[in-house]
């Protein structure tokens, strides 16, 4: 049998999501479909939350993951705060969760004028701030709307996160953050503003990041800058670990232990500092609550490979494409003894369109639904309407009920902004 990871489960030989078959979630939604489970999000924010509890600490979840109102407001019951890094982001939580702006931190390498106003309006957290330019943006906008800004630096501290090239931010060659070495300076400079309140540093390697050890060397350089810049006289309050931690993508994650290790070593790193810890994790609290139900539109045969053609694609769910991520798929129905060996790719026009590529996997009909697991971060919100295909709906299912989050995209939807003439 095909192992399925909870909250996922076959019962009665059906998968379920918790205790909904996700046939008739199918039923009455159609597919694609984004299924997520409410009692995992509320469980790992649990096992975030105790894996820290004895340092002060605020869980800003990382929107850019799954933007869903109605998840980023039960975050905001769980305890969350948030991190953006868009106005956009930043008007979902004014409007899902308005007590946890001031939980808010706002990161980003390209923030406009009318970003940071949104962030000095309505009185976010700090800002995190990624070059010199933009700290004297900030300062400027902040003397213009005569509100101070509290802010820190994220630092690159050059070191190796050890995944996917597009998803690792940590070494001196990328764009993020000032190199960990310049970081003094641009503090004195930022405390010479009286319109910046100096209170953080921090720092975020990349995604994905499935070891502990990258994010301990990372933190012993930023508790070193902190030690620093507490000698120059900087008044730092906060220290924002970013996000990243990774999870299986192929089952059999203990997220308990995972997260415990990754808090041990984030503690010792931080040990005797006596400040406020800031965390930005996104993958790690949504990827595994989630879904994508498609059903199989048809099989066909091209010499010696075996393609399953399923009504969802690249443009729902881009990772296999994007980062050659692996997504377990299991159909719904409890799959019988034979296993075959397919691709299943979707209908877009491209080679690229596809969600696994010679993938031994029980043998499924056309008709039949198929899950795609792990899907619950950088799903939905790199989802695109590519080939003119509306936007998957979305439910999130709380016991033995789903509820609509998100309603199908229709053609008026997608066509509304656009002009004829
Ligand atoms: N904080 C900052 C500043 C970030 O740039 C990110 C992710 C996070 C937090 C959250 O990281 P997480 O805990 O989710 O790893 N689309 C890619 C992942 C891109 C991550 C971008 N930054 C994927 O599907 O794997």
């Amino acid at each position: 049998m095909e192992r399925v990871p909870e909250p996922f489960r076959y019962l009665k030989g059906e998968l379920h999501c918790e205790n909904v078959r996700l046939s008739a979630l199918a039923e009455k939604y159609g597919t694609p479909l984004y299924v997520y489970s409410a009692s995992e999000i509320a469980d790992r924010v649990r096992l975030f939350a105790a894996a820290f509890e004895n340092l002060r600490h605020t869980i800003g979840y990382s929107v850019k993951a799954n933007s869903n109102l109605a998840i980023m407001r039960m975050l905001s019951r769980a305890g969350c705060g948030f991190d953006v890094v868009s106005g956009g982001e930043l008007e979902r939580v004014r409007i899902a969760a308005p007590r946890r702006v001031r939980e808010t931190v706002f990161s980003g390498v390209g923030k406009q004028e009318w970003e940071i106003d949104l962030g000095l309006k309505s009185g976010i957290l700090i800002f995190n701030i990624e070059s010199a330019a933009e700290l004297e943006m900030i300062a400027a906008r902040a003397k213009k709307l005569r509100k101070k800004a509290r802010v820190g630096f994220r630092v690159n501290p050059d070191v190796n996160a050890e995944t996917h090239p597009y998803i690792s931010t940590g070494l001196r060659e990328h764009k993020f953050g000032v190199g960990i070495g310049e970081a003094q300076e641009l503090y004195a400079r930022a405390a010479q503003s009286k319109w910046l309140e100096v209170a953080g540093v921090s720092c975020h390697i990349g995604s994905q990041i499935t070891s502990a050890g990258p994010f301990g060397e990372a933190l012993k350089k930023v508790a070193d800058l902190v030690r620093g810049l507490r000698r120059d006289g900087h008044s730092i309050r906060y220290v924002d670990a970013g996000g990243g931690l990774g999870i299986s993508y192929s089952g059999g994650d203990d997220f308990g232990s995972r997260v415990t290790q990754y808090a041990e070593v984030v503690k010792s790193a931080l040990h005797g500092l006596d400040v406020h810890l800031l965390l930005e994790p996104g993958r790690s609290i949504i990827a595994h609550a989630g879904a994508l139900l498609t059903r199989v539109v048809l099989h066909k045969e091209n010499g010696a490979k075996r393609f399953v053609v399923v009504d969802a694609a690249m443009n729902d769910l881009i990772r296999p494409s994007l980062y050659q991520a692996h997504h377990e798929i299991v159909p719904v129905k409890q799959p019988r003894a034979e296993f075959e060996r397919v691709d299943v790719v979707g209908p877009v026009c491209e080679t690229g369109d596809f969600f696994a590529r010679d993938r031994e996997m029980p043998e499924v009909e056309a008709g039949e639904l198929v899950a795609v697991l792990d899907a619950g971060a950088y799903g939905m919100s790199l989802a695109s309407n590519y080939n003119t295909r509306a936007r998957a709906a979305e439910v999130i299912v709380e016991g033995k009920k789903g509820r609509l989050i998100r309603r199908r995209e229709t053609m008026r939807d997608m066509l509304a902004t656009e002009i004829r003439r």
